[in-house]
């Protein structure tokens, strides 16, 4: 989706909101020297995440060891622990680059993001019932392989493990990190004796790439652009310096190995982000300050918030809002992405959409000059946030030395959010110094709109597994 053409004057914009306008704009505009600046300390920091001591950047070894071919065939079950919903999803792989999926979404209630593990994992279990019961009411004919797209950092030293290293997203469930979540999966479903086996665990971003390298060879990532912001890549096994002693013989140093870098947590000692005092108050009212500090200015968990905080310090100057309640704004995430992105979508010259948004959803009568900067607003916050995630593609391709890529893509603010693939594409212009193109299809790495990644992914992973386990591999 495009934004639409931007109209309407700034005639009747009173100079103190200018002003404001301006300011906003020299806090949230990153030229191309940035951009470049943090895409080198970007390559810096996926290098240390691969060697020993470690780095920043968790660089995780996905131990998905083989390209798919695209002919992998069977039935799979795949589950994607999402912000918020589980997706289950009964995968049939064609074995010729094609797959079916049949699923079903269950929303996950948001008091289970900070909840007990136990409740999660029923959760997780009652639903695969209901999906079971629907899908096979005679009974599921043999033990379903699984394939669990758990979506946070999570350690592995096979495929079928994965610990927990810390809560991302707004999560905050005690007692998983640092444990294994695959046993507390499988614990719920023998309690309900549901015939499935964990055999593989992958983060969305692996899912994602795996699946469009399944569609399209050409695919060199997986990346995701939602609730948060994260890559994955396939390494080789010998530059992954800390994999040195946990190989088994099987494998050499030019077997591929995935990796899923978990780069949100990008620079969290904030040598290079350009930070605003807005993201430094988001960073300190988050349940982990200090943690994914370049998700928390590019993803959509954060960027209402962002537009939130925006606002609510200009009334606090006595700038905008003047007499009205703002007892809804003042909460806290109150504003999802959906916000700047709806403002950013609304297509009349005197933002009618905006003020009922405004209206209906806060409470809040805006003047015509306040729904001008309002979008300013929303318009800075986006375009920095699509400029700026494109940094991890760059240092990913520049460090792997792709000159050509398509960079498979999925998440909320992706296939949202109004003009996100085009501000990324100028981004990755700015950081290659391309020329400028008609079409952003035209560049040599393009974006593009992933396949199925949680549910094809997880499936994919799981059948090349199994393949892998039938050859006697680790
Ligand atoms: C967060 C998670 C990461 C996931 C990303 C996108 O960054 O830590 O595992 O890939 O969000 O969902």
């Amino acid at each position: 989706k495009k934004p639409p053409a931007r109209k309407g004057s700034m005639a009747d914009v009173s100079a103190n909101l200018l002003e404001q306008i301006e300011k906003f704009e020299d806090m949230f505009t990153v030229k191309a020297d940035k951009l470049k600046e943090v895409t080198e300390h970007f390559v810096e920091e996926l290098n240390k995440g691969l060697s020993k001591k470690g780095g920043n950047i968790p660089m995780i070894p996905g131990w998905v060891m083989d390209f798919p071919t695209g002919k992998e065939k069977g039935d799979y079950l795949a589950i994607d622990l999402g912000g918020t919903n589980l997706r289950v999803v009964l995968v049939k792989l064609g074995g010729n680059r094609d797959f079916d999926t049949t699923q079903s979404k269950y929303k996950l209630p948001s008091h289970m993001r900070t909840g007990s593990a136990d409740a999660l994992f029923s959760f997780i279990a009652d639903s695969l019932k209901t999906f079971l019961d629907e899908e096979f009411p005679q009974g599921v004919p043999h033990t379903l392989p699984l394939g669990f797209t758990f979506s946070y950092p999570a350690s592995q030293d096979r495929i079928n493990e994965g610990f927990l290293q810390r809560w991302t997203k707004g999560f905050d469930i005690d007692g998983v990190e640092g444990k294994d979540v695959v046993p507390m999966l499988q614990e719920q479903l023998k309690k309900r004796n549901i015939p499935i086996d964990v055999v593989a665990l992958i983060n969305d971003t692996t899912g994602t790439l795996v699946a469009s390298m399944y569609t399209d060879p050409d695919t060199r990532m997986g990346c995701i652009f939602g609730t948060g912001v994260n890559g994955a890549y396939f390494d080789v096994c010998g530059g992954v310096e800390k994999l040195e002693g946990r190989l088994s013989d099987d494998f050499d140093a030019e077997t591929p190995m995935a990796i899923n870098c978990e780069y949100g947590s990008f620079d969290n000692e904030l040598v290079t982000l350009p930070r605003t005092k807005y993201d430094i108050l988001i960073d300190k009212q988050s349940p982990r300050p200090g943690q994914q500090s370049f998700e928390k200015m590019t993803s959509g968990y954060y960027l209402g918030e962002l537009l939130r905080l925006g606002l609510l310090d200009l009334t606090q100057q006595g700038l905008i809002f003047a007499g009205q309640d703002l007892t809804k704004l003042e909460k806290p995430y109150i504003m999802d992405t959906s916000y700047p992105a709806r403002v950013e979508e609304d297509p009349f010259e005197n933002l009618e959409d905006t003020f009922d948004i405004f209206k209906n959803e806060l409470g809040i009568e805006t003047t015509s000059a306040e729904r001008k900067l309002i979008r300013r607003l929303c318009e800075l916050i986006g375009t920095r946030a699509s400029r700026m995630s494109v940094c991890g593609i760059a240092a990913v391709c520049k460090k792997r030395g792709y000159k050509t890529a398509h960079i498979a893509a999925d998440g909320s603010v992706f296939n949202m959010y109004p003009g996100f693939n085009e501000r990324a594409a100028s981004g990755l212009r700015d950081i290659f110094d391309w020329e400028e193109k008609k079409n952003i299809s035209e560049y040599p790495i393009v974006i593009v709109a992933a396949e199925d990644g949680s549910g094809a992914g997880a499936a994919i992973i799981a059948a090349l597994t199994e393949k892998r386990l039938a050859a006697g591999k680790a």
